[in-house]
């Protein structure tokens, strides 16, 4: 996730794309760049971290006058934040920004190359400018040049650019990811949100999927596939706050129904149609390991425990979990045989980093899954893999944890694949799975209404138990988690069949059990195990696609095709939960109390 501003006009654009660019800094702030055609003059920063540092090395800078301008805030896929990999991307008379992951650029890259093309930097984005290029050159005019270059992307993308090959002209384009037009009669802006354009336009058009055109002489052009269209334009909103919410009460509820997008995002390129690429892995990073051991806190242990159980079943290597906190100072055994995992949603939790720490001073291989590229787990690591789920502002991790799951899934597979433990016919079938995730993860109208409705029938009560099996165990962890960090209610996940070891001596009608019943796995084991609760009286919530008689709540799930399936589209369902009990106690959702993002002490 990046954020794009940009701006024609004659007022002082620096500060335009400074401002902007600030009020899209949630989006990511790895890096940041401008660049601003004015009259023949070509200007272009750079710098690493946050916008302030772009600020000072602009601070003698003055772009007041007509102009183009375009500008930048990066959040790192491909390749780490440095200065090189920022955007906007030169090629030879052109710069562009971008948002997005251009799914196809290794095979434009080599094509590129071959003609003769030196690329800088190590991101995809770099093809997008040398492509331009590339037409432009073989002698089509400028916009005729852009749209063949559209023509060639693939993957997702939100997109300007700008060349001295056409001074009073940005270039557009759109697809997936998001970008609207913003209007000040002949002043026009770009953004990948409201916000940067709050109190500069008043009309708004929210750019559609496949639209791409160009914007000259305070006109847009705006053409899809079947060519030029005219379109309508809004007035924008004036709530800033509001805005960056993107309409959502709280960014929590935005992260959740962000799922199913960003899940596209992390398959992205690596979710072939029969086979897991991952490019961040040497082709013999498994030689020689025999087992994985996965450390991690919180939420990402939950993902990690979720993990072992695939590793084992599907690629047949074996598979522990431990708490990063107990692992340091437990001296454990350690074999260089063993791959080391740390998980970690902001890749500073300490615990986990000295967990890291020690594994490697052991010698152990070292590979982490972080959603923060360049974080101090990316760094210590010998490789990483990252999330790509954007940035997290609720407290209570959300769609981190269903892009670690994502990603785990997909490794497991991945070493599957290079194992040769995994039959192709099987590996298919779960890619077939995993490609129908994303619909899975979408939440419905009328799902978020039940979980509002529900709610207020368990706001009180001695305790909720989250209870499943298999992977729906972690799963469980997970959602009691996810309601005791935001409702303050005590809640705990639980095995199914291990209920009945004790915690059923709990049980009466002010206890709630929160059972996830998946169609796909051990559903007459997990129904049993319900049937001993509801006998004691225990209030049951049962989420399954299956009708239960005994349900005093039922959720009924839509996918049961496949138990991960499954499992993300339970996972909103507690998430939702979660979040509805939250509000109904009037806590604050987003920054609920005693706890923190990101835990650097130990
Ligand atoms: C804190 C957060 C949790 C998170 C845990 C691990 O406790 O509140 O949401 O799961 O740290 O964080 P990490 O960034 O390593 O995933």
């Amino acid at each position: 996730m990046c954020g794009i501003v940009g701006y024609i006009g004659p007022k002082e654009k620096k500060e335009i794309l400074l401002d902007g660019l600030q009020e899209l800094e949630y989006r990511g702030y790895d890096s940041a760049g401008i660049a601003v055609i004015q009259g023949e003059k070509l200007n272009n920063f750079k710098a690493v971290g946050k916008l302030k540092n772009l600020r000072e090395k602009t601070k003698n800078y003055t772009s007041k006058g007509f102009g183009i301008s375009i500008g930048h805030t990066r959040w790192a896929t491909h390749g780490k934040p440095t200065e090189l990999n920022a955007h906007p991307h030169l090629g030879a008379y052109s710069y562009v920004v971008h948002n997005g992951i251009i799914e196809n650029y290794q095979e434009l890259k080599k094509e590129l190359q071959q003609e003769g093309v030196t690329f800088l930097s190590q991101t995809d984005t770099e093809t997008i400018v040398h492509l331009f290029e590339k037409y432009h050159n073989e002698g089509f005019a400028p916009f005729e040049a852009f749209q063949k270059m559209v023509e060639r992307l693939e993957g997702a993308y939100a997109t300007l650019l700008i060349t001295e090959a056409a001074p009073d002209t940005i270039f557009f384009a759109k697809n997936g990811s998001p970008m609207l037009i913003g209007f000040d009669g002949e002043e026009v802006y770009f953004a990948s949100s409201d916000t940067p354009i709050i109190g500069r336009a008043n009309e708004v058009y929210y750019l559609e999927d496949g639209e791409y055109g160009y914007v000259q002489n305070g006109k847009v052009h705006l053409f899809d596939g079947n060519g030029e269209k005219a379109f309508q334009t809004q007035p924008l909103i004036a709530d800033k706050a509001m805005a960056q919410k993107e309409g959502y009460r709280f960014f929590m509820e935005k992260e959740i129904y962000e799922q199913s997008r960003v899940m596209g995002e992390t398959m992205m390129g690596r979710v072939l149609e029969e086979e897991i690429v991952l490019d961040e892995l040497n082709a013999d990073f498994f030689e020689g390991i025999n087992a994985i051991k996965i450390c991690a806190c919180g939420t990402s242990y939950h993902s990690a425990l979720t993990a072992a159980y695939l590793f084992e079943r599907l690629a047949k290597i074996r598979c522990d979990v431990e708490i990063a906190s107990e692992f340091r100072y437990k001296d454990p055994l350690l074999s260089n045989d063993t791959l080391f995992v740390t998980i970690s949603q902001s890749g500073e939790t300490a615990d986990t980093l000295e967990a890291l720490k020690m594994a490697k001073r052991a010698g152990l291989k070292s590979l982490s899954i972080c959603n923060v590229d360049n974080s101090s787990i990316v760094r210590e690591s010998d490789t990483a893999i990252l999330t790509r789920a954007g940035i997290e502002k609720g407290v209570a991790s959300t769609k981190a944890f269903a892009t670690q799951t994502m990603v785990l899934w997909m490794l497991a597979l991945y070493v599957g694949q290079v194992k040769q433990t995994l039959p192709q016919e099987l590996l298919k079938e779960e890619i077939d799975a995993m490609l129908r995730t994303p619909k899975a993860l979408v939440v419905t109208d009328e799902l978020h209404a039940k979980l509002h409705r529900l709610s207020k029938r368990y706001l009180h009560g001695h305790g909720f138990f989250f209870i499943g099996r298999d992977i729906f165990y972690p799963l469980a962890l997970e959602g009691a988690l996810k309601l005791k960090e935001i409702s303050y209610l005590h809640a705990e996940g639980y095995p199914a069949g291990e209920m009945k070891h004790g915690p059923i001596a709990l049980a009466d009608a002010e206890l709630f059990t929160i059972a996830l019943m998946p169609k796909t796995m051990h559903y007459d084991k997990i129904k049993s195990n319900v049937e001993e609760l509801s006998a004691r009286d225990a209030t049951i919530c049962a989420i399954s696609p299956l009708p239960f008689d005994l349900a005093d709540d039922f959720v009924q799930t839509q996918y049961s095709s496949h138990p991960m399936v499954e499992f993300f589209e339970m996972m909103v369902v507690t998430q939702l939960l979660a979040l509805e009990i939250s509000v109904r106690l009037g806590n604050d959702v987003d920054m609920p109390r005693n706890l923190a993002k990101s835990v650097t002490v130990e």
